[in-house]
């Protein structure tokens, strides 16, 4: 215990002391909207861990698209889904963030191996350890107790202390900063489960893989893995200035999606002749211009899919015959069309993928450990720049690769070494 009632954003209390309040940037309903307006700081309790929990210091947190999602209130609205499912009344806010690197200032009484001190980065894929689905020892991201940590969960990583689930903290990369450690988890755990967690799509040797939006969180991390994979990643963007980017990290070509004009949902037209052979004259366009990068009749063994509805009639289009599209989000809206014809006869698969269970983002992580992927930390705002950096990812302004918050790590970070 501590007498320690609150203390400055970017400093610690001494090692295991937790004060009473702490500073976090809440979302309440009253402010849903722009990402800029959503996010101001307050001052709340410390929540203290369950026998299964640790309690993280934030040293630094991770900005993802979720959390552009939770401040606009749309399409869930997270903070009365979690009323309705009974969360205390007077818990009408949302403190988001589902990335993190900190140090562990308090365990639960049935933590076994991490202790005070402890220096972690957090997964986001929270469940109960005592879920029958995860003690029969089953997919843990398919888990009915699972949820998202700071989006679907409240208590995230934008405030100076987060508790979560031991099962969920993976050691900290030490060659890199606090704001790079907490860059990367959600990302990169989602997109090595999208290309290597689904047998037999599974990225191999000379394997053609489409990215789409190749300089962004995800696209950034999924060039590396299917390069570390011996694939050949193909990146798409909407600009000529992520060219140098996405082939500084191992894409093979880079196509710049504005020079094509056929994206969109399809509509009713589509039905008549015409309509669908202009498409179709189009998308082959599209095609063509993969295999100017990998080779004449080189279609996409695995289509990298998160844009959703404006993409997907060109995804499964494109996709090789008994290939993939695996799909984590729809950006873009959710009614995606597929002309079924292209699905079933030539057999490709069409898979949705969530983040990652607790294997993928240990193997995901021990591949940052080992050096062989970058987390392509691209700026660490401050933490008054909460709003801000959620606002750039709205307008699609924001910088190439992650993006993280500092938060105990003081105003200008640590440095490389922590
Ligand atoms: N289910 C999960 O577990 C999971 C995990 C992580 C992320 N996500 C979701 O995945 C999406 C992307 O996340 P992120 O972190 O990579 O975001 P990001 O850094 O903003 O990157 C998304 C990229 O999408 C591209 N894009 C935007 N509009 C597009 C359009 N109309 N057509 C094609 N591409 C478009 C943009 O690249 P260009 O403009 O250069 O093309 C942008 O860089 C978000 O919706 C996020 O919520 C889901």
């Amino acid at each position: 215990m501590t007498d320690i009632d609150t203390f400055p954003v970017g400093s610690l209390p001494p090692l295991g002391e937790v004060p009473k309040r702490m500073y976090a940037q809440l979302i309440r309903p009253e402010r849903f909207g722009e990402p800029k307006d959503a996010f101001k700081e307050e001052i709340v309790k410390v929540s203290r861990p369950g026998p299964n929990q640790v309690l993280v210091a934030v040293m630094a947190a991770g900005v993802n698209y979720n959390n552009v999602w939770a401040s606009l209130g749309y399409p869930v609205d997270v903070i009365a889904a979690r009323q309705r499912k009974g969360a205390p009344p007077d818990e009408n806010f949302h403190i988001g963030g589902s990335d993190a690197s900190g140090i562990v200032y308090e365990v639960g009484s049935s933590v076994k191996d991490i202790k005070v001190g402890d220096e972690v980065v957090v997964h986001c894929g929270a469940w109960d350890p005592n879920d029958p689905w995860i003690q029969a020892g089953k997919d843990s991201v398919l888990a009915p107790s699972q949820l998202i940590w700071g989006y679907e969960t409240n208590w995230g990583a934008f405030a100076q202390f987060t508790c979560v689930h031991a099962h969920q903290c993976l050691p900290r990369p030490r060659h890199l900063s606090w704001e790079a450690s907490a860059s990367y988890m959600l990302t990169g755990g989602t997109a090595y489960r999208m290309l290597y967690h689904w047998e037999p799509h599974t990225v191999k040797k000379d394997d053609v893989v489409l990215i789409w939006g190749a300089a962004g969180g995800l696209g950034a991390i999924a060039i590396q893995l299917v390069k570390a994979g011996g694939g050949i990643p193909v990146a798409v963007v909407s600009s000529d200035d992520k060219i140098d980017y996405c082939k500084n990290l191992g894409a093979a070509g880079v196509i710049n999606r504005k020079n094509f004009d056929h994206w969109g949902a399809f509509d009713n037209d589509i039905n008549k002749p015409e309509v669908f052979l202009e498409w179709s004259k189009k998308t082959r366009a599209f095609g063509k211009a993969i295999w100017d990068i990998a080779g004449k009749g080189a279609n996409p063994q695995i289509v990298f899919e998160h844009p959703g509805e404006s993409t997907i009639p060109t995804s499964i289009f494109v996709c090789a015959t008994g290939g993939m599209v695996v799909i984590c989000a729809g950006t873009t809206g959710y009614h995606a069309a597929v002309d079924l014809r292209y699905l079933w006869m030539r057999q490709k698969r069409l898979q949705g993928s969530h983040f990652a269970n607790d294997v993928n983002s240990k193997e995901f992580n021990q591949m940052i450990i080992d050096k062989k992927i970058d987390p392509c930390l691209s700026r660490a705002f401050k933490w008054e720049e909460t709003g801000l950096s959620h606002q750039l990812m709205r307008e699609n302004r924001h910088p190439h690769g992650n993006m993280s918050i500092i938060v105990g790590a003081g105003k200008e970070g640590l440095g490389k070494s922590g």
